[in-house]
């Protein structure tokens, strides 16, 4: 369909692929959101929480960290607008150390503080450690850097919890608690002093009676390797466990998004995209923004949505699939079997390994046992059950489906 202005640029997408949803975007999780609500009440009025919120990839862990973030820092009909707290959102993806998690919390932490009286408190508290503190201009926020070398920061790790209650101490007239999140613990978890460094902080911050929100953040098997390498950790999180959203939240979603630019979905288009997303935040924005390119009305009809799709497939193909599954996987046995399960439909659903035993020639077959493991650790299927598998998310065998047509109409 023809735009009624093709020469008018089109706005900015709605949609946020590869990025945290802000708080406009942000749709569902209601119950969550509840719970988040009460932790940070219960924080508020002197008891201390740790939250570990897990899920699979691309669920919307970070983007509902971030949205309790907002929740106490910025006014909201949620939360009591004399309730803010101090906040810390450390991602520690990059950290190698624990050392390297204590040194990105206080820069954090300390960079909340804004008026000079108390920023000179807290300089005095960390002399040892700050290598500069840059004051930016008003209104925004401090730069703030400890020392590099590791034998400089070599007892932060021990000072950590009285750091966090004298800079407490430094802010506690204006704010009611702390936040601390830590996001992508999925490398340190592995750190087999990450579950006792985890468990001390949280009880020496008791201890000193620091009203903290402590949120980990993480996939799920993560706490289950803490709880194996200290039992007594799992005693201390309330585990928020986040599952793909509901269709009706779905469909919302891409409503809400199409109208913020004026965008007119059918239900038919709304329906299709959102039986494809699986419930995925991640995939919901890449088929909502891929759609929002390839439309060029005012309306978003099943048509315009079919393009999208296929736009999408091939984006979410280059970069979920291609480039996690093609660097690790050079064996072309393993590119027939994934071929072959799309051999007659896009959307296999369930993946039976019995059924293609007795369907792949013999040399493929053989290595069935080892292409699901493999699968299962790249995290482009899942075992449902038994000898049963089914792709990550719906997206993933229509990538695979157009790239076999691709293939064939290359011979
Ligand atoms: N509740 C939500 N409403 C709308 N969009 C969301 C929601 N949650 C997440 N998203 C979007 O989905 C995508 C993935 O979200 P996010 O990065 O928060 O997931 P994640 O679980 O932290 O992923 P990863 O496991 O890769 O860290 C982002 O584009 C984000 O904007
Ligand atoms: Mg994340």
């Amino acid at each position: 369909m023809s735009r009624a202005n093709p020469s008018q640029p089109k706005e900015n997408s709605p949609f946020t692929p590869g990025q945290p949803a802000p708080p406009e975007v942000f749709t569902g999780r209601t119950e969550e959101i509840k719970r988040l609500r009460r932790c940070i009440l219960q924080t508020a009025g002197g008891k201390p929480q740790a939250v570990f919120l897990c899920g699979e990839r691309g669920l919307g862990k970070s983007s509902l960290a971030r949205f309790g973030e907002f929740l106490v820092l910025q006014d909201n009909p949620m939360i009591p607008t004399d309730v803010k707290f101090m906040s810390a959102y450390n991602t520690c993806g990059a950290c190698k150390n624990v050392t390297d998690i204590c040194k990105i919390v206080v820069q954090n932490l300390t960079a909340e503080i804004s008026e000079e009286s108390r920023l000179e408190k807290a300089r005095k508290l960390l002399a040892r450690y700050i290598e500069d503190i840059t004051v930016p201009l008003p209104g925004f926020r401090l730069n703030v850097k400890l020392k590099r070398s590791p034998e400089e920061l070599a007892d932060l790790r021990l000072n950590l919890p009285d750091i966090i209650s004298d800079l407490w101490k430094i802010m506690q007239e204006k704010k009611k608690g702390i936040m601390i999140v830590l996001d992508e613990v999925n490398g340190i978890t592995s750190q087999p002093d990450f579950a006792n460094f985890i468990k001390s902080v949280w009880e020496d911050l008791g201890a000193r009676h620091v009203p903290v929100l402590l949120m980990l953040v993480g996939l799920e098997q993560r706490l289950t390797d803490l709880i194996e390498a200290n039992e007594s950790v799992g005693r201390i999180f309330d585990r928020i466990l986040l599952q793909p959203l509901s269709k009706d939240d779905v469909k919302s979603f891409f409503r809400k998004a199409f109208d913020r630019v004026n965008l007119c979905a059918t239900s038919e288009a709304e329906e299709f995209l959102a039986n494809l997303s699986g419930g995925y935040p991640v995939m919901m924005h890449e088929l909502g923004d891929a759609t929002f390119w390839e439309n060029t009305d005012d309306t978003v009809d099943k048509n315009d949505a079919l393009i999208g799709v296929v736009a999408a497939a091939q984006r979410v193909g280059e970069k979920y699939f291609s480039t996690q599954v093609y660097r690790e996987v050079q064996s072309d046995s393993y590119r027939r079997i994934l071929f072959h399960t799309v051999a007659e439909t896009a959307f296999p659903g369930e993946i039976k390994r019995s059924e293609l035993q007795e369907s792949l020639p013999g040399e493929d077959a053989k290595t069935l046992d080892n292409f699901f493991t493999r699968m299962v650790s790249l995290e482009v299927m899942r075992r449902k059950r038994l000898g049963v598998y089914e792709y990550t998310y719906p997206m993933f065998p229509l990538y695979l489906c157009l790239e076999r047509k691709i293939q064939e109409a290359a011979k």
